[in-house]
């Protein structure tokens, strides 16, 4: 057995690697190191645990035209070794647009797009999860903790165990996770709940998400709950707790302090036109969003008078995504019919009442956005957390502007201060945007004081604290430490 060390090695497992290939000043291809506050959380404890290791894939397929001088991937970044996992373009084709997104995206999204099984789908969502834990087999020291990501992998903690039961195994579900009428669906059900089962700790964004887990593998017969949080699968106890993620704080903080971003907001709501009001969305293009629902919303204000284009001005940015499923091709032409609609009813030259972006926005661009927003839309029908929701609300210094929420965010769950509705429901959701618009200042500031309490508490350095200790004390009751 080997000896159990202060800080064991952490090796984390995630369908992405946490770099990516983009141009520099001189127009030269290079890595760097993906923006977002998971990379940034993990990067400085995985480098802490010594020979901290990363294993994912790094976009790229054999299908992708050969670019002149593309710097080949480096083998570590800020002292974090990276293990590429290669996935072909046609077996991208099954475990990605298939069985991750065309299958198990919607099944946990309340069946919001429509879901495929497909045989084929599933033969390589296996195959390219065996690929994951072999991997991670091969790079884990004795004794490391491995922390498996999300929905693509969920076959990675049982293969991986069967292969290595020296590891710690925790696993994290980024998305919601189904209730059993759902989850029963998938023809695959066993397989895939083995397979988390393989995990020592399983965490989740929210308990509505645990008691579904715990009502699926106690119902398929695998497992008994020994009590909310604690389930006995052939002899092993697993640990189940939510950890709702968060997002790094200061960064959003002192970056909506600072001169150039104000000034960029100030820039921003003059090239606008200087509306009254600025109403704003910023998601990934994904039918779950609820990009749609707040389109139709908005557009049913202007017809009624409630909301007038000279006053009222909304953006919209949809970062492009999945765009080979065609669920996400659909909901692309559904969005850009409807802003195409609005301006053309409401819109005049030079001033379109929607400013539509189907583009990734920079880091600055989107404080500028934030900065400038007095009402923020976060509208999905589903979603496991949404840090849209929690960037708003912490760029807001000055405690001016209003969040108007999806009852269905994981969220939700966090920020009862916002503004909350119901996205199915057109007319709560008018209610709900118009009330914001005439929200008085000092009910403003009274609630995002209040949210912005929460999300400094829960931000993503104490979600992974939270993760890391509980993983840690498994790890040394096994070892019996
Ligand atoms: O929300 C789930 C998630 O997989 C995130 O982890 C990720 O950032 C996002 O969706 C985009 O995913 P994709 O890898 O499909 O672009």
């Amino acid at each position: 057995m080997p000896a159990v060390s202060e800080s064991p090695q952490l090796v984390v497992v995630a369908n992405r690697l946490p770099v990516r290939r983009t141009p520099d000043d001189d127009g030269n291809l290079r890595w760097t190191t993906s923006p977002g506050g998971l990379v940034s959380a993990l990067t400085p404890a995985l480098a802490e645990s010594g020979r901290g290791c990363w294993v994912g894939w790094d976009g790229s397929t054999d299908d992708d035209e050969p670019v002149d001088d593309s710097p080949g991937l480096p083998a570590e970044v800020d002292g974090i070794k990276l293990v590429d996992i290669p996935i072909s373009a046609d077996e991208l084709d099954d475990h990605y647009d298939g069985m991750s997104n065309g299958t198990l995206w919607p099944l946990y999204h309340d069946k919001i797009g429509s879901v495929e099984f497909h045989r084929h789908w599933y033969d390589g969502y296996r195959r390219i999860n065996r690929r994951f834990a072999e991997a991670t087999a091969e790079a884990a020291d004795d004794g490391a903790i491995v922390w498996i990501h999300d929905y693509q992998l969920q076959l990675v903690p049982g293969m991986l165990r069967e292969i290595r039961p020296d590891l710690t195994i925790g696993f994290f579900l980024h998305i919601p996770f189904p209730p059993r009428e759902l989850f029963q669906q998938l023809p695959w059900r066993k397989g895939l709940s083995s397979g988390i089962l393989g995990s020592d700790l399983i965490g989740f964004q929210t308990p509505q998400a645990i008691a579904n887990f715990h009502g699926v593998v106690n119902h398929l017969g695998l497992t008994t709950s020994v009590d909310d949080n604690v389930l006995k699968f052939q002899g092993r106890m697993i640990r189940t707790n939510a950890y709702p993620i968060g997002i790094d704080v200061d960064r959003y903080q002192d970056a909506a302090l600072s001169h150039p971003i104000m000034e960029a907001s100030r820039d921003l709501r003059a090239r606008l036109g200087n509306p009254q009001t600025v109403l704003l969305g910023v998601d990934r293009l994904d039918y779950t969003k609820g990009i749609d629902v707040r389109l139709r919303a908005f557009r049913e204000l202007l017809a009624d008078g409630e909301l007038h284009p000279s006053q009222v001005t909304m953006v919209q940015v949809a970062q492009p995504s999945r765009d080979k499923v065609d669920a996400y091709v659909d909901v692309r032409n559904r969005v850009e019919r409807l802003v195409s609609e609005i301006n053309g009813d409401y819109g005049r030259v030079g001033f379109p009442v929607v400013h539509y972006i189907h583009q990734s926005q920079s880091f600055t661009e989107l404080m500028a956005l934030y900065g400038t927003a007095d009402v923020m839309l976060v509208t999905p029908f589903a979603d496991g957390m949404n840090l849209v929701a929690k960037e708003y609300v912490a760029s807001r210094h000055d405690e001016s502007g209003v969040l108007v929420l999806s009852e269905f965010a994981g969220a939700a769950h966090q920020l009862s201060d916002a503004i909350m509705v119901n996205p199915y429901d057109v007319d709560g959701l008018k209610s709900a945007i118009a009330e914001a618009v005439k929200m008085p200042a000092e009910e403003q500031r009274r609630r995002l004081k209040s949210l912005r309490e929460v999300v400094a508490s829960t931000d993503v350095n104490q979600w992974l604290a939270n993760f890391r200790r509980d993983i840690l004390q498994i790890h040394r009751a096994k070892d019996g430490g």
